[in-house]
């Protein structure tokens, strides 16, 4: 699995400790930016790693900005982007377990990096359960299509 990471500067920091992490854990990820804690815009980076997975070239997105707020907003302007702003492993847990979320986003000012770490381990090992929640997550398929047509 390879995994598209970008941040803004509010999650710069927080995204170098995860990308290390990742490169610790031996998962291929591809870093989008931002490069420093220069102030910038949050949405041109997160538009470049959630077009990389709807592209194909990653999949799934780790997104960090101050809250993960913003992040999050953007990243579900997208059809076929499930982005879930998670503030603790319960939250991750179920995102995947229900939500089947593809882009995880997260608040460099909310979490520290060692709970950040381990929100992304549980991201990372859940499975989607389907059944009942794949129906649900059809019916926002559904929306999508229709709002955005
Ligand atoms: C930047 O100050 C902050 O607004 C941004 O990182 C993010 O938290 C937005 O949702």
């Amino acid at each position: 699995m390879t995994i598209a990471l970008a941040s803004d500067h509010a999650g710069f920091s927080l995204k170098t400790g995860l990308l290390e992490y990742l490169k610790e854990k031996g998962i291929p990820a591809r870093d989008f930016g931002t490069f420093s804690d220069e102030r910038i815009d949050y949405i041109d980076y997160a538009i470049e790693a959630v077009e990389a997975v709807l592209r194909g070239e990653c999949d799934r997105a780790l997104l960090v900005c101050g809250t993960g707020i913003g992040m999050s907003m953007v990243a579900n302007k997208f059809r076929g982007i499930r982005a879930t702003l998670c503030l603790d492993e319960y939250m991750a847990d179920m995102s995947r377990r229900h939500n089947d979320s593809n882009c995880l986003t997260l608040g460099g000012r909310m979490v520290p990096l060692d709970e950040a770490r381990l929100i992304v381990d549980t991201w990372l090992e859940t499975v989607f359960e389907g059944g009942r929640h794949a129906d649900r997550l059809k019916k926002i398929e559904e929306l999508e299509i229709k709002n955005f047509k």
